[in-house]
């Protein structure tokens, strides 16, 4: 009998991780049917897109059509929501992503939440709403992802989390240096190709600071348990310490298509040709260095706070939305962008008891506070 086709929408489909994920896709035609896919602003793209995937509903900011061949327009939240939709991957950028999450998992969606922000933003509380209403979270970022490919099978808990980073664009400038840096030079990340949002979160490490939080509401671990070290290489995506000394990674090239893949299918793993190999004998060397913490002060202040926890993970999240904007803008230089979080984090009343509107409200507000401040200058 034929296997059920697994009903999909992608939210973000636009965009690096929205785009990869049809990729893996177009490479299984009787496995997926692309039933809603949602865009931004970039309608050309989604035109494109719904021509070659043929799907029932779209939707987009640019309200302007109503159909698209014979996709017809759905909001963005009936895309994640919709009865005849099995797997949301949740690929839009930014904190408006929060309620997407909520309101597939309460329709107990399995989905593929590439949407980092929510998960640091309201991580116990997504996790909840899953366990409540049969929903569940399959992580898309690499390194959660690589976490999780390393736990499947083990009984007992890993001692240490060991998360790598790149480094970013700027891993060998001095701090000095990184005072005039362009945004063009931050978004030339020197191993992975993604969004601008997380290009420039990764030349500051914010991502960084971002996926130690994600990895502690995924695996119920606490930060002492989570340590970080440069791998310049991005080939090893993290690893884990178990309790008797052995360390397991997750190696692969630097490709999303990997850890999306990977998701799709879970449990299962499928080949797909048009996946590199990664081929040990040939590899360069493997590097691993201790961070520099003087050269990433985004890391440092949002693990302070990440520490205490409650509404100041949202308010870093908002706060770091709009410096990087920004930043992108030309309004503040590179080495600004941590002052300006700091600032509004500090202005921040703390509410360590929080709802999900709540965290909402302070990543707005943080957005807010801190691009107003400074436009307004
Ligand atoms: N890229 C990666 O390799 C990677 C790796 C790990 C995790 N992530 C995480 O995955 C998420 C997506 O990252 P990305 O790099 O794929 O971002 P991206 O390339 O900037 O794509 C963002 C997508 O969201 C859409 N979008 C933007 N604003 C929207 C809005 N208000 N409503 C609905 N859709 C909106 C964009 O549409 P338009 O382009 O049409 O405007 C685009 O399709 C982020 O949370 C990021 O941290 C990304």
């Amino acid at each position: 009998m034929a296997r059920m086709k697994k009903r999909i929408s992608i939210l973000g489909s636009t965009g690096s991780v929205g785009s990869q994920t049809l990729d893996v896709i177009r490479q299984f035609p009787d496995e997926f049917e692309v039933v809603g896919l949602s865009a931004g602003k970039n309608i050309g793209k989604l035109a494109k897109q719904v021509e070659e995937f043929a799907p029932r509903y779209f939707s987009s900011i640019d309200d302007s059509m109503s159909e698209i061949g014979s996709a017809k327009r759905l909001s963005i939240t009936d895309l994640a929501t919709h009865p005849e939709i099995d797997f949301v991957m949740h690929a839009t950028a930014g904190f408006d992503g929060l309620p997407l999450a909520c309101a597939a998992l309460r329709e107990g969606k399995a989905v593929g939440l590439s949407n980092k922000e929510s998960i640091v933003m309201a991580g116990a509380h997504l996790k909840r709403i899953a366990d409540d209403n049969g929903g569940t979270i399959l992580p898309i970022d690499s390194e959660p992802s690589a976490l999780w490919q390393c736990v499947i099978g083990e009984k007992s808990r890993p001692k240490r989390y060991i998360i790598t980073a790149s480094g970013g664009a700027f891993r060998d400038k001095t701090p000095d240096e990184l005072a005039n840096v362009t945004p063009e030079e931050a978004l030339n990340h020197p191993t992975w190709t993604m969004g601008k949002k997380i290009t420039i979160d990764s030349a500051t490490l914010m991502n960084k600071a971002f996926e130690v939080m994600e990895t502690a509401s995924l695996f119920d671990s606490s930060f002492d348990e989570i340590d970080v070290v440069i791998h310049r290489q991005s080939i090893v995506h993290s690893l884990v310490e178990m309790s008797d000394g052995s360390i397991k990674a997750q190696l692969s090239h630097h490709d999303m298509r990997h850890p999306i893949q990977f998701a799709l299918f879970y449990p299962e793993r499928r080949l797909n040709d048009d996946l590199p190999t990664f081929d040990l004998l040939e590899a360069s060397e493997l590097t691993f260095e201790a961070m520099d913490p003087s050269k990433y002060p985004c890391f440092d202040l949002a693990m302070k706070y990440a520490r205490i926890g409650g509404t100041y993970n949202a308010v870093l999240v908002g706060a770091d939305e709009a410096a990087v904007d920004l930043f992108l803008a030309r309004k503040i230089r590179f080495t600004d962008i941590a002052h300006e979080i700091k600032t509004t984090v500090k202005a921040h009343d703390n509410q360590l008891d929080f709802t999900v509107e709540d965290a909402i409200k302070a990543a707005q507000w943080a957005y807010d506070t801190t691009y107003t401040r400074h436009i307004t200058r």
